[in-house]
């Protein structure tokens, strides 16, 4: 991106709303957004108080927004303007000499405006809202349908990527639970604040060598519009996301980690994404990669301050009001007992989906039958449960053996004297099943969910 076509440009969006140029600090301020610096840098550089540069900034943002119909704000300037060279707006700037001339790109005091056409700036502006940023590849993010409930996950997940810019942040749950969903709705809520967002699905997962090299062409390209070279030398990933501000998602990440073993372990040739996880999150940068699994990975669930880089949202099932539009859907109004069959199957959408389909085909009245089950696995459900009980370690298994015997949750000192494990095992067992939500915790008792112990029981009667 060329930085004085750029200010030429913002100077004249500025002129257009207000009849005024950039001056020193409003220049200064846009620079250095440009080149990625903090407020504190800025007001440092320009020797002024930071409050002074974050008015200055914001009473610019919403100039930019009211002029580009968008919200405008420090973290996504850049992109905006990086889609206003697309939509070949800069041409026009650099065409129109009126106003090019009385540019103030050398942070000039303002001086008496020369009018440029506020209409044909209008126009064109128009015909850039509907611009795409070009370095979004959401074609792996799958489009799950209806999206209900889930504000307060969305909220906080949006504070913490925007607000906090937590540079690693997991979202975590039992299969089926919502988490491609709620990912997918907020990277639809998000994406235009990031110049480069990305969506991976680590379905079939590749090596970080491969992965890293399927990325760099994606990233590469806005270095071959700076440099208006063909082949630029490609920079590594991590000099990507330190350069620009990245949103990149890894969805189904817990395929990168062993079965029969403890959750979160990397398998041997995954194991160096732990480095290039560690980096991002040590390392200064800008970006923020999002990192969704039913398995929590170590990483992320390392101690964390108010103000860390790191956040997990472990992810529960959906409240009744959401869980009921869910059911709606499939014409499912009139069941007396809605709210006794959202919470045996825990809100979790994928349960309650594979449940309202059968209702659907079989008809409501078996509801009754239903209920009176202890609890009905539909075939979809025990697919997707094998699928996570099938990873568990000998240990973990024995643990689970232990909490089904129990009615009722169990004290780690009561689980202790029922067993032979020793503590250290027992203790790594049930932080491991914690970690692969298949467990929760009470104040201090353990309890098994109880579809995984009706799972499970129903395998041992087979
Ligand atoms: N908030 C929601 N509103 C409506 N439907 C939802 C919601 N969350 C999830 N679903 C639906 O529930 C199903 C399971 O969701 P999703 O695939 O996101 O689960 P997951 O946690 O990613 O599971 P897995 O670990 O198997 O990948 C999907 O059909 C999805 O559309
Ligand atoms: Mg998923």
């Amino acid at each position: 991106m060329n930085l004085k076509e750029v200010l030429k440009v913002a100077d004249k969006i500025v002129f257009a709303q207000t009849g005024q140029h950039l001056d020193d600090l409003e220049e200064a301020v846009l620079r250095g957004t440009l080149q990625h610096e903090t407020y504190k840098q800025i007001a440092k550089d320009f020797h002024c108080s930071e409050s002074n540069v974050r008015n200055t900034g914001s009473k610019l943002w919403q100039i930019f927004s009211e002029e580009l119909g968008e919200d405008i704000s420090k973290s996504n300037f850049r992109a905006a303007m990086e889609r206003l060279q697309n939509a070949n707006l800069f041409n026009f700037a650099q065409n129109n000499n009126n106003v090019s001339n009385s540019f103030n790109v050398c942070g000039e005091s303002r001086h008496p405006p020369d009018i440029p056409d506020p209409i044909s700036i209008q126009e064109n502006l128009s015909n850039f809202k509907s611009f795409e940023t070009p370095y979004q590849d959401l074609s792996e993010m799958p489009d799950l349908g209806a999206f209900y409930g889930r504000t307060h996950e969305l909220e906080t997940l949006r504070n913490w990527i925007i607000k906090e810019q937590c540079r690693l942040i997991g979202i975590t749950g039992i299969s089926g639970i919502g988490k491609t969903a709620l990912g997918a709705q907020l990277v639809q809520q998000i994406k235009n604040e990031f110049e480069f967002v990305i969506w991976c699905n680590f379905d079939h997962s590749p090596t970080l060598t491969e992965f890293q090299t399927n990325l760099i062409p994606f990233f590469s390209q806005s270095q071959q519009r700076e440099l208006s070279v063909s082949v630029p030398k490609a920079l590594s990933l991590i000099k990507y996301l330190q350069q620009y501000r990245c949103l990149i998602v890894l969805d189904n990440i817990h395929n990168l980690f062993k079965s029969g073993d403890l959750a979160g372990k990397y398998q041997p040739q995954y194991e160096d994404y732990q480095t290039f996880f560690k980096q991002i999150k040590e390392l200064s940068h800008q970006s923020c990669l999002l990192l969704i699994s039913r398995e929590q990975p170590k990483i992320v669930t390392e101690v964390k301050s108010n103000h860390s880089s790191i956040q997990t949202l472990q992810l529960t099932g959906l409240r009744i009001k959401a869980a009921q539009e869910i059911l709606k859907d499939y014409g499912l109004t009139k069941i007396d007992q809605i709210e006794t069959m959202i919470k045996r199957y825990q809100g979790n959408p994928l349960w309650l989906k594979s449940i309202a389909n059968l209702l659907e085909e079989l008809g409501e009245s078996a509801t009754e039958i239903l209920l009176n089950d202890p609890l009905f696995l539909p075939e979809e459900v025990k697919e997707s449960l094998s699928q996570q009980c099938d990873r568990l370690s000998k240990i973990e298994k024995q643990v689970m053996s232990l909490l089904i015997a129990e009615k009722h949750p169990v004290s780690l000192v009561k689980l202790l004297e029922n067993s032979k494990i020793i503590s250290a095992d027992l203790l790594n067992a049930l932080q491991s099943l914690f970690r692969r939500s298949l467990i929760e915790k009470q104040e201090n008792y353990y309890i098994i969910l109880p579809i995984i112990k009706q799972y499970i029981t129903s395998l041992n009667d087979l």
